[in-house]
């Protein structure tokens, strides 16, 4: 899928070095007025000032002019529920009755390959049209599903993590597997999937109420042989499922115990949700290097509660930030930020907008390991860019018409701005959202 022309794309470059210290911090970031990057058999090649970028290109090379709008590196989505595409937006109760009454019933329906091929194809096109280029997702139980899932990430050229479902208990018979099963479906697919072109593959329990020991015991083991997997689960997101967790494993200090006693924590263990921490709890997050991921429409959604940013990062957690369809109502990067400033917002810690564009790009690879290969503009990263336009609606145009800077720039996008504002999305220097998608 890598481009093999080089192509130029010219616009107003940001990409972060670092995590904001505060709204002055002019040394988090890179931005150039004049800029472009150059990009080449899927990597970023060079990043500089528009003039110096065209100097150093092979002649001929085509030069794409987004002025005057901002490049950014692709959005990256840490945590989204593949199978849920049909579940967004279902007027449900909180979280149990919520995965009861419409998440399970979706998620039977991918036992079938031609329905989880569909629905990835529709899947992919949200993910573009939103400027996602990354994303980290659970898929069915079925195996059918992850094959769904990964086939289309190649035929798309996108970095994409995901999983297979582990569940054997508190589900329908039909979505249940085994312990011993999830473990040779795991592998299987782990196998085949994993460093495949740029998949990745996850270890995936659902969360310890659909697990019994003997599956989180097989989700240890897997993650012991290949530990250069990520691991993602959900932890603390809703009292009632606190409470039954705490029946179902009686013996655990706390939740974070049962995944801690069957060996699931470790530096690549991506925690969905995170709200409702002890502090021993934290303390075994922040002793583990595990990430606690942060999806605000989701919570304000199932009113599940109000995740504390300041008080997990300043334990030495590390966080990210994430949709987390279908719970989550929105697969846009942008929306996610902006419910994500109001829920802190309720919280008096109010994230300033270099913070959240941060954490949606650079932030989001590093909670990931990743920030090697994407969430940067920086040479050498793969060519994964979102080109965005702060007056995209009437809304944004006319609020645009008063904006001075960039920080008040990233902020009308993140608190105005949905699919509408994602001019294109590139995928490995590749267009998508303009070849792809109907206008
Ligand atoms: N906990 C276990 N499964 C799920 C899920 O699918 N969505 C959310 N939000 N929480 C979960
Ligand atoms: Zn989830």
């Amino acid at each position: 899928m890598a481009n093999q022309k080089p192509i130029i794309l010219r616009g107003r470059t940001l990409t972060f070095h670092a995590a904001p210290n505060g709204p002055e911090d002019i040394t988090a970031f890179s931005y150039e007025e004049d800029g472009a990057l150059l990009l080449s058999d899927g990597k970023i090649k060079v990043r500089g000032p528009f003039a110096e970028v065209q100097s150093g290109a092979p002649d001929g090379t085509e030069i794409v002019d987004h002025r005057p709008h901002l490049l950014l590196p692709g959005f990256i989505d840490t945590h989204i529920h593949f199978p849920q595409a049909q579940v967004i937006a279902s007027w449900a109760d909180q979280l149990l009755d919520w995965l009861n009454d419409y998440t399970f019933p979706a998620e039977l329906r991918f036992a079938d390959k031609a329905h989880a091929d569909r629905i990835a194809n529709g899947f992919y096109d949200a993910l573009i049209a939103h400027g996602t280029t990354t994303a980290v997702a659970y898929c069915s139980s079925h195996p059918n599903s992850v094959d769904a899932y990964f086939e289309e990430a190649e035929r798309r050229g996108m970095m994409m993590l995901g999983g297979k479902t582990m569940m054997d208990r508190n589900a329908p018979e039909a979505l249940c597997d085994t312990a011993q099963g999830s473990y040779d479906d795991s592998k299987a697919l782990l196998a085949k999937w994993h460093e495949r072109g740029r998949a990745r593959y996850v270890i995936t329990p659902r969360f310890a109420i659909t697990s019994t020991p003997e599956q989180l015991d097989a989700a240890g083991s897997l993650l012991r042989e290949n530990p250069d997997c990520h691991l993602q689960t959900h932890i603390n997101e809703n009292h009632n499922e606190i409470a039954f967790t705490r029946e179902l494993y009686p013996d655990a200090a706390h939740y974070l115990g049962v995944y801690e006693s069957f060996d699931l924590l470790g530096s690549k263990t991506l925690l969905g949700h995170c709200i409702h921490m002890t502090g021993h709890e934290l303390q075994v997050m922040r002793e583990t290097g595990a990430v606690a991921v942060f999806c605000p429409t989701s919570n304000l959604f199932l009113g599940s509660g109000l995740f504390d940013k300041s008080g997990i990062e300043s334990a030495g957690i590390r966080t990210a930030i994430a949709t987390d369809v279908g719970g989550g109502t929105n697969y846009s990067m942008l929306r996610t930020l902006d419910e994500g400033y109001k829920i802190l917002q309720l919280q008096r810690q109010r994230m300033h907008p270099l913070t959240s564009f941060y954490w949606a790009t650079l932030g989001n690879a590093k909670a990931l390991s990743l920030s090697d290969r994407i969430g940067t503009l920086d040479a050498g990263s793969d060519a994964d860019v979102v080109v965005l336009n702060a007056g995209a609606t009437q809304t944004m145009a006319l609020r645009m018409e008063t904006v001075e800077t960039l920080s008040e720039e990233l902020f009308l996008l993140q608190t105005l701005g949905d699919d509408r504002a994602v001019v294109e999305t590139y995928v490995a220097g590749n267009r998508q959202k303009s070849v792809r998608l109907k206008p």
